[in-house]
């Protein structure tokens, strides 16, 4: 008879190593989703809005139908292989987007990933119908965000402790002069498109 085959110690070892981190993965799962399910509130703070117009609700559906989700996330769905487009409407307007799209590289300024021209992966997009480029247009500078929020350009409306220490440990002397703190300007309305 065949004799059973056994473990060697070092497949024994890598076993319980994995056995470890399976076992508290599942606890942290446990751990995690207790804490939210018996939370009131969100556990992370919702922080990109919409309100669509009527052009607006058109452009999401041609949208979706581009396949513009397979490379960007907004409202929760698509990949993050692109930009996340949730909260664009606060950084970029509805011409400026247009433009985008139509020429890329152009309102870059330089060299693009994937918008563009063939054989770059999103160069379909400048060759849609220009009234469906538009419209798509519209419904992304309706996707806004909160001041402060990691999608916004603008700070957050109140002072915060945590950014004051972060430009004085890494911003160097010499920015300082050379140009001025966006928190020392007036204050900006959230969701207010800022061009650059
Ligand atoms: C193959 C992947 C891909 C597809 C498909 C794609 N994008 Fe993009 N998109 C990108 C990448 C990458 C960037 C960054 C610019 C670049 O390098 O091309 C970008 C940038 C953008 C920007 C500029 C964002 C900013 O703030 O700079 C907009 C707007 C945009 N895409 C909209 C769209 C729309 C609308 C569609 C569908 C019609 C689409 N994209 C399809 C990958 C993609």
């Amino acid at each position: 008879m065949k004799k059973k085959q056994t473990l060697k110690s070092g497949e024994k070892i890598l076993f319980i190593i994995f056995g470890v981190f399976f076992v508290l993965a599942v606890i942290a799962y446990i751990g995690l989703e207790s804490v939210r399910l018996s939370k009131e509130e969100p556990m992370f703070k919702q922080t990109t809005f919409f309100d669509f117009s009527e052009v607006g609700k058109e452009g999401s559906k041609i949208y979706r139908e581009a396949r513009c989700n397979s490379c960007h996330r907004a409202l929760r769905t698509g990949t993050s292989m692109g930009l996340i487009l949730d909260g664009i409407g606060s950084k970029r307007d509805a011409d400026w987007i247009e433009s985008f799209l139509l020429r890329p590289e152009d309102v870059y300024g330089a060299q693009t990933l994937d918008h563009g021209i063939p054989p770059k992966e999103a160069a379909y997009v400048s060759r849609m119908p220009k009234d469906q480029i538009r419209k798509m247009a519209v419904f992304l500078s309706e996707l806004k965000a909160d001041a402060g929020s990691s999608v916004a350009k603008v700070p957050p409306p109140e002072r915060s402790e945590f950014i004051d220490n972060m430009v004085k440990v890494w911003a160097p002397k010499e920015w300082k002069d050379k140009y001025q703190d966006i928190r020392d300007k007036p204050p900006i309305e959230s969701g207010e498109a800022l061009q650059e």
